[in-house]
């Protein structure tokens, strides 16, 4: 277990990623009922832009230093920022939010948070940062196997996000089988899995198996700066959507075209589509 996130705060896969979730938590406290919102890999809570890990990669360049400033960004991207804002309290960006951060920000007292986090460091950290509230828990224990222990929740509604840090090479075939697992648990739960584009073909595999294998409504978005060929970048990232929160494409749709306008740096591009209707 290597991963650093670290390296990758704020990056434009950071900032999609983190806007997709903004919009889905906002879709999900639409309705007064409360929700569940669960984390496989949660990953720390903030992170220090200084830090000689974001130093050296830089990677906040080109993903939220472009944005942090925006003035007139689309509904959804002011919700995502005003909460990196609350981070930087004097106006310069500095700390960049996890995905635990951004939920904490947008749930209400009676929705429940449960965290997984195995590495020893950033469960430290994120509890220190979070568990303080009553409706979190954070655990330390495979994340995977807390798709078995924790589902369904008694909530019956919520989501869950996959975010593993693809150390394995197998992970996406991995993710599949649990996927299915978990949906034999909780058929009506809304799964959400974030996955890195290296190279399109074992993308482009996994959604074909999902695509064969996965009967519920699925939406899939990807987002990229980059051109697909470029050898040197990860030229991309997306997320697979299952029994996606209603008109969240379309929330995407008015949202998507200003970020990679903002983002672009050349021949980028973005998609929002249905997998399984
Ligand atoms: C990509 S990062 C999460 C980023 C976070 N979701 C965000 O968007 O801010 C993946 C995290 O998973 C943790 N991790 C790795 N293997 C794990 C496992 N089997 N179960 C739970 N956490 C794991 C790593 O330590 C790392 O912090």
């Amino acid at each position: 277990m290597n991963y650093r996130h670290e390296f990758h705060a704020g990056s434009f896969t950071d900032v999609f990623k983190h806007i997709v979730l903004v919009a889905l938590l906002e879709s999900f406290k639409k309705k007064e009922n409360p929700f569940f919102y669960f984390e496989t890999h949660a990953g720390n809570g903030k992170y220090d832009l200084a830090s000689s890990e974001a130093q050296k990669s830089k990677e906040f360049l080109n993903g939220i230093a472009k944005l942090f400033s925006e003035k007139n960004a689309p509904p959804l991207i002011e919700s995502y920022l005003a909460i990196i804002r609350k981070l930087n309290r004097l106006g310069t960006l500095r700390f960049y939010p996890g995905s635990p951060y951004f939920a904490k920000q947008l749930l209400r007292e009676h929705d429940r948070m449960l965290l997984c986090e195995l590495q020893p460091q950033v469960f430290a950290d994120l509890k220190k940062l979070l568990a303080r509230t009553e409706n979190i828990s954070v655990k330390r224990q495979d994340g995977y196997a807390g798709l078995k222990e924790f589902l369904p929740p008694k909530e019956r509604r919520g989501f869950v996000l996959i975010d593993p840090p693809y150390e394995k090479p197998d992970e996406l075939n991995s993710i599949l089988s649990h996927l299915e697992e978990a949906l034999e648990r909780w058929e009506t739960g809304t799964f959400v899995v974030w996955y890195p584009i290296k190279n399109r073909h074992p993308v482009d595999a996994f959604l074909r198996k999902v695509q064969a294998k996965i009967k519920r409504e699925t939406l899939v978005t990807e987002f990229s700066i980059y051109p697909s060929d470029i050898q040197t970048h990860l030229s991309g990232n997306g997320m697979l959507i299952v029994n996606p929160p209603w008109q969240l494409d379309q929330k995407l749709e008015e949202t998507l075209p200003w970020l990679l306008s903002r983002l672009n740096q050349a021949k980028g591009r973005f998609e929002i589509k249905f997998l399984v209707k």
